[in-house]
């Protein structure tokens, strides 16, 4: 899907598809870097983080070895409410690994926080996270992030596995969704 199919229902384009690519190339080169002598397992956290996955996978040079992770927040509703679920484990073991987790955004990094403590519970051998987007002024945690594409504005998001209401996940740019599609 591209921005002229759902051309009314945003309200700016953040970043094109060949943006997200270029971003994603320099993503790739700073962990192959990284990983250089090491083997990496990248965990990428469904469902959003699927197009990042597949296409920063493609970009590395180096073998990795993939794995999926399924996580919903629990009870309250809010997807912020930092309480989580596992619907879907890895079917990796983490002991003596070098763990990447790939998110294709961190809004209050209440997610990514809880992932981090459980992953590190394994005993992997370092744990590191890489993602696309981040959002500095929705922060309600300090999370040490080693890898990020873009910090982008408080806003909501759609595109390039970002959804609204499972809705335009498969859209080939990221964009800032407008308030009458969600009002
Ligand atoms: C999104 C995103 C992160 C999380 C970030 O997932 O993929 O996992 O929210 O939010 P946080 O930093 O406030 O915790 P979502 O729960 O929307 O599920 P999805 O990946 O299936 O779309």
């Amino acid at each position: 899907m591209e921005v002229q199919d759902v051309r009314d229902d945003l309200e700016e384009i953040l970043y094109t598809r060949e943006q997200i690519q270029q971003k994603i190339a320099e993503l790739a080169a700073e962990i192959d870097r990284d990983y250089a002598d090491k083997d990496v397992l990248i965990v990428g956290v469904l469902k959003g983080a699927v197009m990042v996955m597949a296409d920063l996978a493609r970009a590395l040079k180096s073998h990795v070895t993939m794995d999926w992770m399924a996580v919903s927040s629990y009870g309250s509703g809010t997807k912020s409410s930092g309480v989580v679920r596992i619907l879907k484990d890895l079917d990796a073991d983490l002991m003596n690994r070098h763990v990447l987790i790939v998110e294709d955004i961190i809004d209050s990094g209440l997610t990514l926080s809880w992932l981090k403590a459980n992953l590190e519970s394994r005993g992997p051998a370092s744990l590191e996270i890489c993602t696309l987007l981040r959002k500095p002024e929705a922060a309600k945690v300090d999370i040490d992030v080693k890898y990020v594409g873009m910090d982008i504005p408080n806003k909501f998001v759609v595109g390039y596995g970002l959804d609204f209401s499972e809705k335009y996940r498969n859209l080939d740019c990221i964009g800032i969704l407008a308030p009458h599609v969600y009002s």
